[in-house]
């Protein structure tokens, strides 16, 4: 309760200080262009800043102005987002997911397309089909990558690990159960977890692990129930899994949940690889010796991805900054500067691959790999739309509190049904 109050109290603060920084905003120059993200922590802000910088040059005499708000995964940016997209009052561009979470937006008519720019920027050719494909919504292309990134991913420190005698991290979330018996044994925290949003993502994760990637598609696309047997079992699986995570005493954000395995009162956690920027530029870990990461259990060889993107909002008072802006997020120079810092790889298929290093260059070969298979991700925007995630986020809510599965499955097979 207390949670939800001070959450409550937070948005009203962070509201406040928005509309303030707007004040600002209109109050100054007209020579500025506003752009809205939830990037505010270490590495990620230092991608931003640095391709704020090259826009900056690009553009003399423009002021880039950050607005981003903080919390990971969006959670207090989109809520604020909302409200002032409402009050038809939008920054110059902001970030959106690719996929179904544009949907919104291009249906209430909040976002302009962008067909022109592509032609003129050649970007069909530059980025991936599938990629552009998520953006497009009746031939209409709404949103401009900037990177990829991906979500299955298991954190840990091979040294904790070693001390533990454990050989390797899990390949199945069976074999991470029996692991944890060990964990516990040591007085370890099998599991980190971190806020709603991260509990959601690990669902995610075990549900790819469990059905595999066809189901999981077929899950999301609604051609699977969630009232099917398989996937009551991995459901099953994901109240197991969350038994042996410090649910009850989650982090706050993504970040300290990751803390908690380097500090070593947890052993492993599942987030996405923003992760890896975080541990070598704030924590100076150094990928394979100091942490180390392979794909949640049951999911090696699939890449369940997401994908930051700029749009290009109704309204806009410097849509023609707001264009400048979006080319230097389509660019090779634009994506290069950013990715190395924020964590994630580029959305153009032409970027210079000996720029991505250490955990990078290995997310970099997984993706460009034929073999691998991609899917996307339900917390980060791709597979489902706003009104179904927010359900979604509300039955999870109860069930990570009460435990049963069944209510959920129900309530999500229904509202998935009420949502499309
Ligand atoms: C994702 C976003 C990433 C990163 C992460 C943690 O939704 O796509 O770029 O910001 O949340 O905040």
């Amino acid at each position: 309760m207390w949670k939800g109050r001070l959450a409550i109290v937070a948005i009203l603060a962070v509201s406040l200080l928005a509309a303030l920084s707007m004040f600002t905003v209109r109050g100054a120059s007209d020579d500025q262009l506003e752009v809205y993200s939830w990037w505010t922590g270490p590495g990620e802000e230092e991608g931003l800043a640095a391709m704020a910088k090259s826009f900056e040059a690009a553009n003399p005499g423009v002021r880039f102005v950050n607005a981003a708000v903080s919390g990971g995964a969006g959670s207090n940016a989109k809520a604020i987002l909302a409200s002032r997209l409402l009050a038809n009052d939008p920054p110059d561009s902001y970030q959106r997911h690719a996929g179904l979470e544009l949907l919104d937006d291009v249906r209430s008519g909040k976002v302009k397309d962008l067909n022109d720019l592509y032609r003129q920027q050649g970007w069909a050719k530059v980025f991936p089909k599938g990629l552009v494909d998520n953006l497009t919504i009746e031939n209409k292309i709404y949103a401009v990558p900037v990177n990829i990134h991906r979500a299955n991913l298991l954190w840990y420190s091979p040294k904790a690990l070693k001390e533990l005698g454990i050989a390797a991290p899990p390949k199945t979330w069976a074999e991470f159960l029996q692991q944890a018996e060990v964990i516990k044994a040591k007085g370890k925290t099998p599991l980190a977890v971190g806020p709603e949003w991260s509990q959601k993502h690990l669902m995610e994760t075990v549900l790819l692990g469990q059905l595999g990637p066809d189901k999981y598609e077929d899950l999301f696309a609604g051609g699977l129930s969630w009232l099917a047997p398989d996937v009551a079992d991995a459901l099953n699986m994901y109240a197991k899994v969350l038994a042996e995570s410090d649910v009850k005493s989650a982090a706050g954000d993504w970040q300290p949940q990751l803390d908690k395995v380097f500090s070593g009162s947890a052993v492993y956690t599942v987030m996405g690889d923003w992760s890896s920027s975080y541990l070598e530029q704030s924590k100076k870990l150094q990928f394979r010796t100091d942490y180390d990461v392979v794909a949640s259990p049951g999911s090696n060889g699939v890449y369940d991805f997401l994908s930051d993107s700029f749009t290009l909002p109704t309204g806009a008072r410097r849509p023609d900054l707001a264009r400048k802006w979006l080319i230097e997020c389509g660019s090779p120079d634009g994506q290069n500067l950013f990715n190395p810092l924020k964590g994630s790889i580029p959305a153009r298929t032409d970027a210079d691959a000996a720029l991505y290093k250490g955990y990078l260059e290995w997310a970099l070969q997984q993706w460009r790999d034929p073999k691998t298979r991609i899917v996307g991700s339900l917390t980060h925007g791709v597979v489902a739309n706003n009104a179904y995630n927010a359900e979604i986020d509300s039955a999870l809510g109860l069930f990570v509190q009460h435990g049963d599965e069944g209510k959920f499955a129900q309530t999500v097979e229904r509202q998935f049904r009420e949502t499309q």
